[in-house]
């Protein structure tokens, strides 16, 4: 099969399509046919050689956390899928490619009304968003959160998530642009971080109360006025650090308001935890797509050999929902 392969680290140039083996597909396990594949931040740090596969180490390392194509073949445990079924997929790594075989319980059937490019961009950016939004802050409808990067894969996603849970919802964006989207997808406020503070914002738009939860993806720069925003008792879900992993904090505000500051992550957790979640993620949304009322967002899509664009793209913190890259069976 046509696989990204990560022979050495480095720029995007080093994303070169292999012929490579099938990947096996253990008793447990699908062999899906990959016709659609999510890009995500972590492929770009992957590639550089800062974000190692979780063990155990892949014979081929090959970047993409989710998929969505045809079941090819079932391992002899797995009852839930036959060959032919369209299904979506979360991966711990190997969706760049034109097969992919994972636990069966990590991967879920397409709604009824999508095509394989929407399913793609739905695993990663709306799992993710669902754990932040229902499991780890636990919010509550006529509750109010502040959503940072609400243009982004897992922004859109978010923002959508959370109108569907009757929050209130505001969003840092660094554009207009961005601005202009994210209030269509359901912030009520947008806060353009290059003009604005949002600190001071937010302070406006809850009537100086500040919200129950932020979800972060900056990490390091937002940290401290993250803990400002909040409300006495609200939580802080670390989800990316995508100015730095450091941070200094006021413990005196900590204490005082009883906050909370946890972290989140997909792929580094065992199986049987994703499956739980994806369970939970499916029953609660399902309909949700089939209707129409969430959708992925998707920005572009590229072929699979255009993944070296796809990651320049990426970075350059343009795109508005997410980047999907094509996969064609030669
Ligand atoms: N924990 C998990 O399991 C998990 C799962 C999925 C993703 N993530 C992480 O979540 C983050 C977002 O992922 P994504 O797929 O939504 O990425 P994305 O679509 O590329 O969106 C990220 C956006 O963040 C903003 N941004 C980038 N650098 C920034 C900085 N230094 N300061 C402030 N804003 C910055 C940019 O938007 P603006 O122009 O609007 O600033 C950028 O477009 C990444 O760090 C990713 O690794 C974590």
């Amino acid at each position: 099969m046509k696989a990204i392969v990560l022979k050495e680290f480095g720029g995007p140039e080093v994303l070169r399509v292999e012929d490579i083996p099938l990947p096996e597909c253990g008793p447990d396990d699908i062999l899906i046919r990959i016709r659609a594949t999510g890009v995500n931040r972590a492929d770009l740090l992957e590639r550089q050689g800062l974000y190692p596969p979780p063990d155990p180490q892949p014979r081929y390392q090959i970047p993409g956390l989710e998929c969505a194509g045809v079941v090819e073949k079932v391992g002899q445990r797995v009852t839930r899928f036959h060959p032919g079924d369209r299904v979506m997929a979360l991966v711990s790594g190997g969706a760049y490619a034109e097969y992919v075989s994972c636990p069966a319980d990590n991967a879920w059937i397409i709604p009824e009304g999508l095509s394989d490019v929407q399913a793609a961009g739905i695993p990663e950016a709306f799992v993710t968003a669902y754990d932040a939004l229902v499991d780890k802050a636990g919010l509550k409808v006529g509750q109010r959160v502040l959503i940072h990067s609400g243009a982004g894969g897992v922004g859109s996603a978010a923002i959508q998530l959370a109108r569907q849970m009757g929050l209130h919802i505001a969003t840092t964006v660094g554009s207009a642009e961005k601005a202009e989207h994210t209030k269509n997808f359901g912030a009520e406020i947008a806060v353009n971080y290059h003009e604005q503070d949002f600190v001071e914002e937010v302070r406006k738009w809850s009537g100086a109360q500040g919200v129950d939860a932020v979800l972060d993806f900056v990490g390091q720069n937002y940290l401290q006025r993250n803990l400002s925003v909040l409300r006495t008792g609200g939580v802080v879900v670390v989800i990316g650090t995508l100015s730095g992993a450091k941070g200094q904090i006021d413990l005196g505000e900590l204490l005082k308001k009883r906050l909370i500051v946890r972290g989140t992550a997909l792929r580094s957790r065992p199986s049987y935890d994703k499956m739980h979640l994806v369970q939970e993620f499916q029953e609660a949304t399902g309909a949700l797509f089939e209707t129409g009322r969430l959708r992925a967002v998707i920005d572009r899509t590229l072929p699979l050999d255009q993944a070296p664009e796809a990651h320049r793209y990426m970075a350059t913190n343009k795109n508005i929902g997410k980047i999907i890259l094509s996969v064609s069976q030669g």
